[in-house]
C-alpha cells in the first residue's frame, strides 16, 4: 500500500504485508499470521500521522484476510518506530533475535579437514526442516515454496567424512552428527551501501581489500568494497547435532563463505538466530558488524469472543515463554 498526497498524487509513504501460516513452537500449533514490513514515510511528511494510517489500513487488509496476528520486525534502537507500533497499535514486544554479519573477502577460507559438504534436493531438505523445526516458533507451513523459489542458492549438510559410507542423503535420515543451512540469495532483491565514511576509513579498507585480492594466501581478513552497491546471501534453516556440530556448522559458514566469494558483488553473509539457540555461538561473524537485537512485536488481531478466546491456544503466544527450539526465520521477510 502507498500514501499518496495532493492532487499530484505525490507518494510519500510505503508498507508491505503479506499472510502465511507458521507454527506457534507449542504442540505443533499452526496459526494465519501476518508480517508487516517496509513502512517508509517520505522525511518531508513524517509526524503528521502517515505512519499510523497505513498500519491502520494494512491491518483492517490482514483481518479480511482472516490473519490471527500480525508482527513486525525492527531494531531495538528505532524509538519511532516501536512507539508507533507499541503505543498507538497496542503491539507487544515479543522475540529479539540476533543478526550475526561476516564480511565476504578476498581469498577463500579452508574448510575443516574430515569434513564433507552435501547438497540436499528440495523435497529431502522440506522433510528434514519439518522435522527438525517442529517445535520452533514462526516455521511457515509453505516451505516447500521457499526451498523452490530462485532465489535459493541451495541447502548444504556438513557431515563427519567417516560418517558418509553408510548415509545416504536422498533418505531423509539424519546422521548422528551433522550441520545443515539453507542460502537465500537476496542481491537479486535488493543492494546495500555505504555512504558517508571518512577518507581515511575508505582508504584503509579499499587497501586492504587490493593486499588481499594480491596475496590471498596471506588471509587477510579484509573487509569488502561496500562503498559500491553490494548484496547479501542470508542463511536461514542453520541446525546441528552431535558432538561436532558446532564444527561442521563452522565449515559449513565457511562454504558458504566462499560461496559468495565466488559471486561478484556479494559482501557478507548473514544469518538470524534466536538468543538461546546454540548455533548462534558457531556461526563466524564480525562483532561490529552484528546486532544483538533485532525486536519482534507482535498482536492479536482475530477478534475472539470472551471464552473462546480463553480455550483458544492462540491467545497463549504471546505470553508463552521462547519455544527451546528457537525460531525460524523466513528469508521472504528479509
Ligand atoms: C517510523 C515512521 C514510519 C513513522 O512515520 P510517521 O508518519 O512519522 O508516523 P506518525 O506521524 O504516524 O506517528 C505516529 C506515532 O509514532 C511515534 N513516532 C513517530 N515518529 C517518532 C519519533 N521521531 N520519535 C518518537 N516517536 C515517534 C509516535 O508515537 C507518534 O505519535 P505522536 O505523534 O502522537 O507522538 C517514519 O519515522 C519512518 O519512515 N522512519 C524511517 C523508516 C523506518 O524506520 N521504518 C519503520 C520500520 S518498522
Amino acid at each position: 500500500m502507498v500514501a499518496e498526497y495532493g492532487e499530484a498524487r505525490d507518494i510519500i509513504g510505503v508498507i508491505r504485508g503479506c499472510i502465511k501460516h507458521v507454527t506457534t513452537g507449542h504442540s505443533h500449533h499452526v496459526l494465519k499470521l501476518a508480517y508487516i514490513l517496509g513502512l517508509r514515510v517520505s522525511t518531508n511528511h513524517r509526524r503528521l500521522g502517515v505512519g499510523m494510517k497505513l498500519v491502520k489500513h494494512l491491518e483492517e487488509w490482514c483481518k479480511q484476510k482472516g490473519a490471527d496476528y500480525a508482527y513486525i520486525a525492527t531494531d531495538c534502537a528505532n524509538q519511532p518506530c516501536i512507539n508507533l507500533f507499541t503505543q498507538k497499535f497496542s503491539y507487544t514486544k515479543f522475540r529479539s533475535p540476533t543478526v550475526l554479519v561476516q564480511p565476504v573477502h578476498a581469498h577463500y577460507k579452508p574448510i575443516g579437514s574430515g569434513i564433507a559438504i552435501v547438497r540436499i534436493p528440495p523435497h529431502v531438505t522440506a522433510k528434514v526442516y519439518r522435522h527438525l523445526f517442529a517445535n520452533a516458533e514462526f516455521f511457515p507451513t509453505d516451505i516447500d515454496a521457499i526451498l523452490s523459489n530462485k532465489l535459493n542458492l541451495g541447502t548444504f549438510m556438513a557431515v563427519p567424512k567417516k560418517l558418509l559410507p553408510k548415509w545416504n542423503p536422498e533418505t531423509g535420515i539424519l546422521p548422528q552428527s551433522f550441520a545443515i543451512l539453507s542460502v537465500w540469495n537476496t542481491k537479486e532483491v535488493f543492494k546495500l551501501q555505504v555512504k558517508g565514511v571518512s577518507k581515511l576509513t575508505y582508504a584503509c579498507c579499499m587497501g586492504s581489500r587490493l593486499l588481499d585480492s594480491w596475496l590471498p594466501w596471506l588471509r587477510l581478513p579484509s573487509f569488502p568494497d561496500v562503498f559500491s552497491q553490494f548484496g547479501v546471501y542470508f542463511l536461514y534453516g542453520l541446525s546441528m547435532r552431535g558432538t561436532n556440530g558446532s564444527r561442521l556448522m563452522k565449515s559449513l559458514c565457511t562454504f558458504v563463505h566462499n560461496m559468495a566469494k565466488d559471486d561478484v558483488g556479494c559482501g557478507a553473509v548473514v544469518a538470524e538466530v534466536s538468543q538461546q539457540d546454540p548455533v548462534r555461538v558457531a556461526i563466524p561473524h564480525w562483532k561490529r558488524l552484528s546486532w544483538n537485537e533485532d525486536l519482534w512485536c507482535i498482536k492479536k488481531l482475530a477478534d475472539l469472543q470472551e471464552g473462546e478466546c480463553e480455550r483458544s491456544e492462540m491467545s497463549d503466544w504471546i505470553k508463552s515463554p521462547p519455544s527451546s527450539a528457537g525460531i525460524f526465520v523466513d528469508p521472504r521477510d528479509i
